[in-house]
């Protein structure tokens, strides 16, 4: 009788060590979570096939599932399931729960972009987004094109799924100007009163050749290096009546002129004007643009120190950093001086350079005259927002809106690819200083002699003639 007693007590404490113990539920939950990414052959016969359910636990009620096996008792209905995909309904006679999988559009999943919006599979099968205003909304460029903005909106690849604060992050890169800087006087330009300028001026037309296509500077906020080697590539070019048209390379503004600067993270148009001015840069072709992957300071160190030895062009210390070009000449430039923007400014200053106060509505500009539009009033504050950026302004014309009133507008070229807006270039009103861009004006000249121009002629004939040995 006794050892009756023992056998049953000892009996009943391996029973308890099995319901809690550590074979059993490191099996089961090992197995878990057999649905993390999503029930697979949500529609298979398991449980029913098997004929029928288990009641409580029961870790012996397993069908084979895939390349494991799934469990048809009521255990395994827990937060880590390891039921088989048809236990709720064929067991319990009720939708499954949704396990981290919810359905769209057909198909199942645990996650999805929508546009800048990580949407992830809430507890009971509804998606959570997360709810950021991004950079591109179908609702915003619906609401341009309806209206009567005077210009129209577009849909663009490289922006769709960023944020609007990722836009205004990666895509400007200009801080605004100091006070001291934007105090600077501006050139009162001693026009003829009998000269006027003209009512269509495109630097393009009248130089053809010498004014370079808008770049694409990616994801790199650096339009300060941008707009200022652009503009003055330009005016090198007209200024020597194209006998030197480089295009100058932004790269080396963006790792070499680091004082006070951040490259690929924002600068300042003085601090690249000071060194235009002081060391000059190279060209495009021998220090190209390269968009950071990672982070801004991707590719930052400078390859391409100049010295400042002389005036002039000249040659840089360092060779180009990439194996084929050895044109390693530098380029500099005058001080900068500022325009006055009551004026239509003078042909002889084109193209100059502008700040320009960058809205949520402008990265969808695709032609027109451009406005910043009030589509967003009655959106919240993360819908309007705005940046500093810099452009380059090469014309002016009017033209006749659809009521017959007349449009003036700038012509400025941006660096978001020749694919963004008219060709790389934008129009926007002129003469109500829209978003700033006659705040503030520079003009440049480049740093050019006659010998220089010689020197290169010969340079270039040499080059020629020196290539194949
Ligand atoms: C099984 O799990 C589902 C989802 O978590 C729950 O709604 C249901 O009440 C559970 N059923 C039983 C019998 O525990
Ligand atoms: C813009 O492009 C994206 C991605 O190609 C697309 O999903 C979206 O529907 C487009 N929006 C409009 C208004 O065309």
């Amino acid at each position: 009788m006794m050892r009756l007693v023992v056998v049953v007590a000892v009996a009943t404490v391996l029973l308890l060590l099995v319901e809690g113990g550590m074979t059993a539920r490191t099996r089961r939950e090992l197995a878990s979570p057999l649905h993390g990414s999503g029930i697979q052959d949500p529609y298979g016969s398991y449980c029913q096939r098997r004929g029928g359910c288990c009641p409580g636990r029961d870790d012996q009620c397993t069908v084979p599932y895939l390349d494991t096996i799934c469990y048809c008792d009521l255990f395994c209905n827990r937060t880590v399931s390891d039921c088989c995909p048809d236990f709720w309904g064929h067991c319990l006679g009720i939708r499954p729960p949704h396990l981290g999988v919810c359905e769209r559009n057909g198909h199942t999943g645990a996650t999805y972009k929508k546009n800048c919006n990580l949407c992830t599979c809430g507890p009971s099968g509804q998606w959570d987004c997360e709810q950021n205003a991004c950079l591109i909304e179908d609702d915003m460029i619906q609401a341009v094109n309806r209206g009567n903005h005077g210009w129209r909106a577009g849909n663009y690849s490289q922006f769709w799924g960023m944020t609007l604060d990722e836009g205004l992050r990666y895509r400007l890169g200009t801080k605004h100007p100091s006070r001291a800087t934007m105090s600077m006087n501006e050139i009162q330009m001693n026009m003829d009163s009998n000269e006027h300028p003209p009512t269509y001026f495109n630097a393009a037309d009248k130089w053809p050749g010498k004014i370079h296509e808008p770049l694409d500077q990616g994801n790199c906020a650096a339009s300060w290096a941008f707009s200022t080697a652009a503009v003055a590539s330009d005016r090198i070019s007209i200024q020597s009546m194209g006998h030197m048209t480089p295009q100058l390379s932004p790269q080396n503004l963006i790792s070499c002129d680091t004082r006070n600067q951040g490259g690929c993270a924002g600068g300042r148009i003085d601090g690249a004007w000071w060194y235009l001015r002081r060391r000059g840069v190279v060209t495009e072709e021998c220090y190209p643009f390269s968009a950071p992957q990672h982070s801004p300071a991707d590719g930052a160190r400078c390859m391409m120190q100049s010295r400042s030895v002389g005036r002039g062009k000249r040659q840089a210390t360092a060779r180009c950093p990439n194996s084929h070009i050895y044109h390693n000449d530098i380029y500099q430039s005058t001080p900068p001086y500022r325009l006055s923007s009551h004026v239509r400014k003078p042909l002889q200053n084109s193209p100059s350079q502008a700040i320009l106060e960058v809205h949520e509505d402008f990265f969808i500009y695709k032609s027109g005259i451009y406005r910043h539009t009030d589509i967003n009033v009655h959106k919240a504050s993360q819908y309007r927002k705005h940046g500093t950026h810099s452009v380059r302004i090469t014309g002016w014309g009017e033209e006749k809106d659809y009521n017959g009133k007349t449009r003036k507008y700038w012509i400025a070229a941006n660096s978001w690819g020749k694919n963004w807006g008219e060709d790389g270039y934008f129009r926007i009103a002129r003469g109500e200083n829209e978003c700033e861009i006659e705040a503030f004006v520079i003009g440049v000249w480049g740093r050019i002699t006659m010998e220089d121009m010689h020197n290169h002629h010969h340079h270039l004939h040499h080059q020629h003639h020196g290539r194949l040995k």
